[in-house]
This record gives structure tokens, C-alpha cells and sequence, in this order.
């Protein structure tokens, strides 16, 4: 055991000097090199926004070290008090759960990383990008989100700072949107099909809705709000009023025509993740982390009710649709049942809290559900998982009639071509899969973003922004 510990000690030295002859400068543990690369490839999967176990984030810096349910995982300087450091360590290392421990060259760099004060060394952004000088990939970027335009033909895909704009007949790309928003959670087409609107930010910095004039790809809006990442947009729909969720446990709801803050609802107690309006633009409904599915009134900003029963223990929400023409939502997450829910109460609540405005719970999944849509008629359902399964329902009777391996890792997003003969997914491994719905047949798949050639040394996501 002490033997082992000075191989390593050793081991550290060595590199470190390799690495001060180099670069001529101070030895130390790079956090973009070396960190990055190891938080990517084993902690990710279960600590990435759409599924921060113990509310952890491990994707950016700031997510580190914001910490998670326990507070602080990382105490600069001091290894020993970290939480990370005590989890991935010992004989039977709790962290990656139930998989491979870190090799000990791994543990000690991030040992030492912290023991010298858990530095950033991320690049600086090169901010000049724009038309004509998008961002580069070297590995795929997660596809958070994916919509087809109301026209057919278009289907928009999340990129890292852009949406990529696809001929949905060719899938060839049309058009790249770049924005200021690192990241993109959400997107979503008025009901004319006349913009695309965009909702995102910058972790621990800002969230922003994009609003995207689809005639001429021009952004005509970037309305910024809360200070992190906001997801789950929905339009009203005479479309001059937008609805997200927050970190900050809050739902607003902005004015398009001057950007003003109309409401900012404040009656969950966890992240919300998904916002849609009623048909007649009177209500919002919001979901997220809390497990509560909430009724608002949009004039007022009052809250008038819980249309689900979240006692009863059905998990984190992580995603709502509203059925194309009826006062309907369909709620899914944790639990793996999709429930399709009545907006508005017939039946008054009872003592048991009994779940009346529920019209139908569907199978369960064979995972946490993070994507669903309905088909443009409200005839079909689908359904994205973690595990990487997508699946087609008949809306009426629940009736399966598809099941497709969407994704590699997770389907994250899921969208019906208007028509309803195509099912469009993407997920974590950044491939687009474009499925035939009658027979769930896959058509096409592709990657969801120009990949460059890898950088021999350079492992994590490169935004040169230069040429
Ligand atoms: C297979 C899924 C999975 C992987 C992979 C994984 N974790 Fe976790 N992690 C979890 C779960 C689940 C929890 C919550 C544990 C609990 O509630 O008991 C957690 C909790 C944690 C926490 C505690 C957060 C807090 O504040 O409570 C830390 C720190 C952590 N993980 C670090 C890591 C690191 C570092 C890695 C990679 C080396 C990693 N995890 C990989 C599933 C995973």
C-alpha cells in the first residue's frame, strides 16, 4: 500500500517535469488536458444537465464547482476534504457508480489537480463567430434538442453554441444560427412557422431565449434572463408570449414585442424543466425536478392548481408536451410511465388526492423518459429514454406500434415530420436517426454536426472560432 503511494508520487513528479520543460512554466495539472477528459468519459453520463445525479453537473467548470446536493465536491487546495476525491478513492470506489473505478494515474491527477487549487485553464472564447465562421467539433456534441418546422421542410438540431438547420428532404445542412448561448435546451417553432425560438445560456452565467425570423435566418431577438441555463420553451399561441423554466425553481413568461418580464412564477421548489400554454393561451402549465405538474393563470401569474397527484412518488418531470388541439399534456421522466393528463379539473380533489385528471398512463419504459412529441394530428406519441430506446404510441388506446434504437446512450429529443410519416431522434451520441413511424424502419442517419479531424492532443470540444 505505501509502496504503491510513492510509485505514484513519483509518477506525478515525472510528468510534471515533462511538462514544465515543455511549456517552460510552473508544473502543474491542467484541468482542461487532463481533468476534463476523465470528468467526460466516466462521471458525465449520470452528471449532464438533463440528469445531474445528486444534482451534480460535471460538464462545465462553473457545474463543478458549484457542487451538488451535498455542497461543495471540490475544496481547492484540499484534497482530502473534497467529496470527489473521497468518492472515487478507497477499495471499492462509489463513484463511477457501479462501473469501473479510475485508474490510480486518474485519481491522483485529479488529487493533484485540486491540491493545487482546482485551477481553470479553459481557453478563452474566441467570440467572432458568426456567418461564415461557425464552431468546430472534434467529438460529437449531445443533441438536446430537435424540431421540425411546421412547413416540413426544415428540421432544426442543437449544436454547441448554434442550431444547425436541416433541408429535412436531403437532410443536408441549410443553415447554421449562431448565437451567444453556449449551450442550446430547447427549440421551438410558432405555430405559423414563421420563427424558430431558441432557449439555452451560458452555465452560471446567463440564460437566453433566441428568437430566429425562419424567411431570412436573422435573429431578431436574444432576451436574456436568471443567471444559468433556462429549458423547456413553449409560445402562446398568438405567439407574442414565450414560457420557460429556470434553475432558480422559476417559470417566466416574457412579452415578445418588448421583451418585458410579464411573470415570474415562483411556486415550484426544484429546477423546471418543461412549460407549455393551454390552447386558448389563458393558462401555462409547468414541470420539473419537484415532480409536480403545476397550472397557472397567465393574466394574473396565480397558480390555480396541481393537475397531477405528486404524492403519489412518479419522480422528477423532465419533459411535457400539449397535445396539438386538446387541453391535454402529456407528463414524463424519472418514473418511466408517461401519463396524459386533462389541463383542466372536471372532478374536485379528494382526501386520497386521487390522480382524476389523468386519461391514460401509458407502458413504461425501459428507461428515465427525456424526449416526447406528439404527431401534428394528436394521433401518435413518442417517447425518448435514457438507454437510448425511442418508441410510437396511438395516442387513443396506447397501443405500441414502434420501437427503435434511437440513440447509442440516451435519446434526449424526439420530433414528428408534420406529416406523420417520420419520426426524427438525437441523443448523446450526437447522431440525428430519422425513423419510418408506420414501420420503425430506420431511414437515415447522420451526424448531427460537421466533425473535424481530432487534434491528436486535444480531446475535449474545440471552439477555435479562427481559421
Ligand atoms: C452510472 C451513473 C454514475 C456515474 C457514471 C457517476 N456517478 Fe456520481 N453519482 C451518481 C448517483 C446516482 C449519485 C447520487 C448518489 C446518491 O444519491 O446516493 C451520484 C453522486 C455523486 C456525487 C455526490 C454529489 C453530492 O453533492 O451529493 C459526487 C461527488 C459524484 N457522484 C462524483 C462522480 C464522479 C467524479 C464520477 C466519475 C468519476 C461519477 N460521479 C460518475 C451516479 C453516477
Amino acid at each position: 500500500m505505501i509502496y504503491f503511494g510513492v510509485y505514484l508520487l513519483c509518477f506525478v513528479a515525472w510528468s510534471s517535469l515533462v511538462t514544465a520543460d515543455q511549456h517552460g512554466a510552473a508544473a502543474s495539472v491542467s484541468y482542461h488536458k487532463q481533468i476534463v477528459p476523465i470528468l467526460k468519459r466516466s462521471c458525465q453520463g449520470c452528471h449532464h444537465p438533463g440528469d445531474p445525479n445528486g444534482d451534480l453537473i460535471v460538464t462545465t467548470y462553473a457545474d463543478v464547482k458549484r457542487g451538488g446536493m451535498a455542497g461543495d465536491s471540490i475544496v481547492p487546495g484540499k484534497p482530502d476534504e473534497s467529496l470527489i476525491i473521497e468518492l472515487i478513492s478507497g477499495d471499492e470506489p462509489a463513484m463511477p457508480q457501479n462501473q469501473e473505478p479510475l485508474s490510480a494515474e486518474e485519481v491522483e491527477l485529479l488529487r493533484q489537480w485540486i491540491l493545487e487549487g482546482a485551477h481553470d485553464d479553459t481557453p478563452m472564447e474566441v467570440d467572432d463567430m458568426g456567418e461564415g465562421n461557425y464552431p468546430t467539433y472534434t467529438v460529437p456534441p449531445v443533441v438536446s434538442a430537435l424540431a421540425y418546422s411546421p412547413d416540413g421542410k426544415t428540421l432544426a438540431v442543437s449544436g454547441f453554441r448554434e442550431v444547425l438547420l436541416y433541408d429535412a428532404a436531403n437532410f443536408e445542412i441549410k443553415a447554421r444560427l449562431v448565437g451567444k448561448a453556449r449551450r442550446i435546451e430547447s427549440l421551438t417553432y410558432t405555430a405559423d412557422g414563421k420563427i424558430l425560438g431558441v432557449a439555452g445560456g451560458s452555465p452560471a452565467q446567463f440564460g437566453e431565449v433566441q428568437l430566429w425570423e425562419t424567411a431570412t435566418n436573422t435573429l431578431i431577438k436574444a432576451m436574456r434572463s436568471s443567471y444559468d441555463t433556462v429549458y423547456g420553451l413553449s409560445f402562446s399561441p398568438d405567439a407574442s408570449r414565450v414560457a420557460f423554466g429556470c434553475s432558480d425553481k422559476t417559470v417566466r413568461v416574457l412579452s415578445v414585442a418588448d421583451e418585458k418580464e410579464l411573470i415570474k412564477f415562483d411556486n415550484h421548489s426544484d429546477w423546471v424543466f418543461g412549460t407549455i400554454f393551454s390552447t386558448d393561451g389563458t393558462h401555462f402549465v409547468s414541470c420539473g425536478r419537484d415532480t409536480a405538474l403545476k397550472l397557472v393563470e397567465v393574466d394574473t401569474g396565480a397558480f390555480v392548481d396541481d393537475i397531477n397527484s405528486s404524492n403519489k412518488g412518479y419522480g422528477e418531470i423532465n419533459t411535457i408536451a400539449r397535445h396539438p388541439h386538446e387541453d391535454q399534456v402529456l407528463s414524463a421522466g424519472e418514473d418511466r410511465i408517461p401519463r396524459l393528463y386533462k389541463i383542466f379539473r372536471e372532478i374536485r380533489r379528494d382526501v386520497g388526492n386521487t390522480d382524476f385528471n389523468l386519461i391514460r398512463a401509458y407502458e413504461a419504459q425501459s428507461g428515465s423518459i427525456e424526449g416526447v412529441a406528439f404527431s401534428a394530428d394528436g394521433s401518435l406519441l413518442a417517447i425518448g429514454t435514457a438507454g437510448g430506446e425511442a418508441r410510437i404510441y396511438n395516442v387513443a388506446d396506447g397501443k405500441r406500434l414502434a420501437t427503435m434504437q434511437g440513440d447509442t446512450v440516451g435519446v434526449f429529443a424526439v420530433s414528428f415530420h408534420p406529416d406523420g410519416t417520420q419520426l426524427a431522434t438525437g441523443g448523446f451520441d450526437g447522431k440525428i436517426r430519422v425513423f419510418d413511424t408506420a414501420s420503425g424502419k430506420l431511414l437515415n442517419a447522420f451526424m448531427s454536426v460537421p466533425i473535424e479531424a481530432t487534434a491528436s492532443e486535444d480531446v475535449a470540444l474545440a471552439v477555435t472560432g479562427m481559421t
